[in-house]
């Protein structure tokens, strides 16, 4: 599988604007890759204690990968926990030249969210990862890949895109084993129209190590 594709994050780190005008426009949406040939590999719901790990796996198999992160799910970005520092993995991350985006601040669905809170939502992990990497990122992948026209003025509000999905590795919704992941990745390869968006989670033990690293037989250092 790795020689046939070639593993690439979609668009680098740019600063978003802040929110101002009534009447900006929609956020560009993403549902796939825009260059055929490509594989974007993303992971959900961190940071978390495998961030670096899944950071050097990639590395060492020559692509980069995109980080759609919370603020507060897992743990907190602020914290440190286990031996993990989010500071530094988000950092370290970056430095590698993989993409950090946002999933929001708290995982809520952002269509069910008043305006109020849909804002902190953004807004919240924006300044978290100002803070913590001096970057605001330029997507977001709403939680559940749930938006309507109120997400998407919001985001195009800071300049943001979204980001869905069109390949699952199913490791959380479906509990998939590394097994099952590596059959959803085959199924979808052959079913894919050229490029493959991939949604993985590094929260899900799983997905990381016995897949990634005994599956694609991608290496941590
Ligand atoms: C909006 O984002 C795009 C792409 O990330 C960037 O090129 C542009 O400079 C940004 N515009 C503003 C006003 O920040
Ligand atoms: C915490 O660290 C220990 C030792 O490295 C490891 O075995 C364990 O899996 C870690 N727990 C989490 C939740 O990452
Ligand atoms: C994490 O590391 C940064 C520096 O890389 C440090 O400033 C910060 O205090 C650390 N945070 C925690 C919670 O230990
Ligand atoms: C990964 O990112 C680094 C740093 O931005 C860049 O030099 C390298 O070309 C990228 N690799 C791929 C496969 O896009
Ligand atoms: C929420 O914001 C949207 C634009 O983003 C606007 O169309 C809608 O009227 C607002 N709703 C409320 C209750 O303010
Ligand atoms: C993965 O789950 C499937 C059922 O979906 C099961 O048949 C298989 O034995 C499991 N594989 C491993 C390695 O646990
Ligand atoms: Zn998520």
């Amino acid at each position: 599988m790795r020689s046939a594709l070639v593993l690439v994050a979609f668009a680098s780190l740019s600063y978003a604007s802040t929110p101002s005008a009534r009447d900006v426009p929609l956020a560009k949406l993403y549902t796939a890759c825009k260059n055929p040939g490509h594989v974007a590999l993303t992971f959900d719901d961190g940071p978390w204690t495998n961030n670096k790990k899944i950071s050097d796996m990639v590395s060492n198999a020559g692509g980069n990968c995109t980080f759609f992160m919370n603020g507060n799910n897992w743990d907190c970005i602020y914290n440190s926990y286990n031996g993990t520092n989010y500071t530094a993995v988000i950092q370290y991350a970056i430095a590698a030249g993989h993409q950090i985006a946002s999933h929001s601040w708290s995982h809520k669905d952002l269509t069910t969210c008043d305006n109020v809170t849909m804002g902190q939502e953004l807004d919240w992990m924006n300044t978290a990862l100002k803070k913590v990497a001096g970057v605001i990122p330029a997507f977001i992948r709403p939680p559940y890949g749930a938006y309507n026209d109120d997400v998407l003025k919001a985001c195009g509000a800071r300049n943001m895109s979204v980001v869905t999905w069109d390949s699952d590795s199913e490791d959380s919704w479906a509990n998939a084993n590394a097994s099952n992941s590596k059959a959803a990745y085959d199924r979808q390869i052959r079913a894919s129209q050229g490029s493959m968006m991939i949604l993985n989670h590094e929260t899900v033990d799983f997905t990381w190590y016995d897949f990634l690293m005994l599956d694609l037989g991608i290496s941590s250092t």
